[in-house]
């Protein structure tokens, strides 16, 4: 009943005119997907590849929003923004973000916030630190980042809303969490949701997996009953790589 949604995370990686080039390689590759299909190129790419991809069934992403509507924010974009250049969805809360960038609990939830009441569907990441697995505190951390990431939203913005759980130690790394982890941890966070919205609100989000995920691991996390899509990262910077997951 919910339809995969595959989404390629660039990250830092691609001038305007290489984002086009792979965006141009990636469309006919993709044209039959089953899935959403979805692209995050950097923001200067977001004009180009928003041309690019007009008629096709690529949507485009962008990789952070930020709360407030304008103002003296340096190096920040507003929804309205990612919406004018066509934006339908952004991710909000990436590890790295929250690694390398201070993003809290706090600052997630007002971002995706932001995201949501402007009208973007918002790709809200969570996920665990190597160690946090070790010790066992996985599913505390997935339903406190999760709850927290949400809070004051309602029930029919989830609409708005995909999750993308993404192990931190997998992202980047080529371990991939096992396809039984992975469906396991996307139920936690699912009985999270559930927990504040009630299980039929929680049964429609789409929660991905992300973390090293490619064409060679991507039949058997797909085919998990919890697991609802992919936010891919290095294998979204081919064409041909990124099309073998879409058409899993
Ligand atoms: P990866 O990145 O696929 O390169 O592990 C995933 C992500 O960071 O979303």
């Amino acid at each position: 009943m919910r339809k995969p949604i595959i989404a390629g995370n660039w990250k830092m990686n691609k001038t305007p005119a290489e984002a086009v080039a792979l965006v141009k390689g990636l469309i006919p590759l993709v044209a039959d997907a089953k899935c959403d299909v979805v692209v995050c190129p950097p923001s200067v790419c977001l004009p180009a590849v928003a041309e690019a991809i007009r008629g096709t069934n690529v949507k485009l992403g962008a990789q952070n929003v930020h709360f407030a509507a304008s103002g003296a924010y340096t190096g920040e974009l507003s929804a309205e923004m990612l919406k004018a250049v066509g934006c339908e969805y952004v991710i909000v809360g990436h590890s790295e973000r929250r690694q390398y960038f201070g993003e809290t609990d706090k600052t997630v939830n007002l971002r995706a916030t932001a995201a949501v009441k402007a009208g973007l569907t918002a790709i809200i990441c969570v996920g665990e630190l190597k160690d946090e697995r070790v010790d066992g505190y996985t599913n505390a951390i997935v339903t406190y980042q999760v709850q927290m990431a949400l809070k004051g939203l309602t029930a029919e913005e989830l609409d708005h809303v995909v999750v993308a759980y993404e192990p931190v130690w997998a992202i980047g790394t080529g371990l991939t969490a096992t396809d039984e982890q992975a469906n396991e941890t996307i139920g936690v966070v699912r009985r999270a949701i559930a927990a504040v919205y009630g299980d039929d609100a929680a049964q429609k989000v789409r929660i991905q997996y992300g973390g090293s995920m490619k064409g060679a691991n991507v039949k058997g996390l797909m085919a998990q009953p919890e697991i609802d899509g992919g936010l891919i990262g290095g294998a979204s910077l081919k064409a041909a790589d990124f099309a073998e997951v879409v058409n899993f």
